[in-house]
């Protein structure tokens, strides 16, 4: 019996964003500007994942018009795809190769007790998709098979993290021998990801109620600023935005039973890279008009450039289906060498 010596595995930042219209504000601020600012420091992998899109039931065309949406968002925000891996979880099979080995790991009373699946089945659970339900077990997959480090995300996703920890932790307990045998040092085949959700606006509320996220399935457009929004309908949409009569108070804690307030401090003070104190210290005692149209101003300086640009790479969807096979070739490298190294530990022949 061999014990081959294994390299400990690297920093590396894994993220998703579902293929699914409407990318939004919340998607931006949440997520996709961490990934952006990550890049300079780590090995950076950002998937499109379209295995999740089907969760729920998606048009096979807008399904990949959709995935070129988001890679061309990816690389219209800032993420450059030489340096980094930008690519869609289906061109990779091990993704769903390994979820099948984590769904024998994962505990179904763990699945039941996720907060986004009750949302999303709703009253009629029963005929919700097997999919939704093991949705976060394939997340899971998508995170371990790189034995990624770190996971930008906003906090919608904080409970999915925890499971795929929990999911990692018990892998590692129940094949520790194994994992030893297999030349893993102290027994850990799989790093325990660390989610990064950090600043003013991991949490971007609806532009019309406070209390609900922004999401890109919400029927009402004035709901949310999507990344495609044009300088006027941002404008409108912000101006339409519902407030409270009171003007801004000076001190962040004003803002505690004002969820529509702090709702759009958040996107100010994110948008200007700003904590929300410093952004009452300038507005403190301003009414909501005056605020508006700063915010109006900020958004639309900080969003047009990126809308811009998607616009032009949309244009040439050659490029983004390339970045996309490129991408793919290089994460299913990393993906066979990890699969191949879980099958070994499981006690599959290859
Ligand atoms: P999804 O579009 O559901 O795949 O989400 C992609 C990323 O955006 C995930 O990291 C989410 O946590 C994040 N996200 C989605 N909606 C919001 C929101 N309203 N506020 C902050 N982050 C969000
Ligand atoms: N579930 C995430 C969302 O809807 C998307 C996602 C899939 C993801 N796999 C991931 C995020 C892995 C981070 C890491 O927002």
């Amino acid at each position: 019996m061999e014990f081959p010596e294994q390299p400990t595995s690297p920093e590396r930042v894994f993220s998703g964003v579902q293929s699914t219209g409407n990318l939004h504000l919340g998607n931006y601020l949440g997520a996709i500007v961490k990934f952006v600012e990550l890049q300079n420091n780590y090995d950076c992998l950002y998937c499109v994942v379209d295995l999740h899109a089907i969760t729920v039931p998606q048009d096979p065309i807008a399904l990949r018009n959709n995935t070129r949406e988001i890679a061309a968002a990816f690389i219209a925000c800032g993420i450059d795809p030489k340096k980094n891996i930008i690519f869609n979880q289906s061109q990779v099979p091990e993704h769903a190769e390994l979820a099948w080995v984590l769904n024998c790991v994962a505990r179904i009373g763990w699945l039941n007790r996720m907060t986004q699946f009750k949302d999303k089945a709703g009253k009629d659970r029963e005929n919700a998709s097997m999919g939704l339900l093991d949705y976060p077990v394939l997340m899971a997959a998508d995170i371990l098979l790189y034995r990624a480090t770190h996971v930008p995300v906003g906090e919608d996703q904080k409970q999915h993290l925890e499971l795929a920890r929990d999911i990692a932790q018990k892998f590692n307990n129940d094949f520790a021998q194994s994992i030893v045998r297999n030349g893993y040092d102290g027994g850990v085949f799989f790093p325990l990801p660390e989610p990064l959700i950090s600043g003013p606006a991991t949490r971007v509320m609806s532009l019309r109620d406070g209390s609900k996220k922004m999401s890109k399935s919400d029927a009402s457009e004035y709901s949310r600023i999507n990344l495609s929004d044009d300088a006027d309908q941002i404008a409108q949409k912000i101006r339409k935005a519902k407030t409270d009569p009171e003007p801004l108070p000076s001190e962040e804690k004003g803002l505690e039973a004002r969820p529509e307030a702090n709702n759009l401090v958040g996107i100010f003070a994110a948008l200007s890279g700003r904590a929300k104190s410093e952004v009452l210290k300038e507005y403190g005692g301003a009414n909501f008009s005056t605020f508006k149209n700063a915010l109006v101003d900020l958004s639309v300086a900080k969003l047009s450039p990126i809308t811009a640009q998607m616009r032009r790479i949309r244009e040439d969807d050659g490029y983004i289906d390339q970045v996309l096979r490129d991408g793919s070739d290089r994460a299913r490298a990393i993906a066979r060498e990890n699969m191949n190294a879980v099958k070994d530990i499981v006690g599959f022949l290859r």
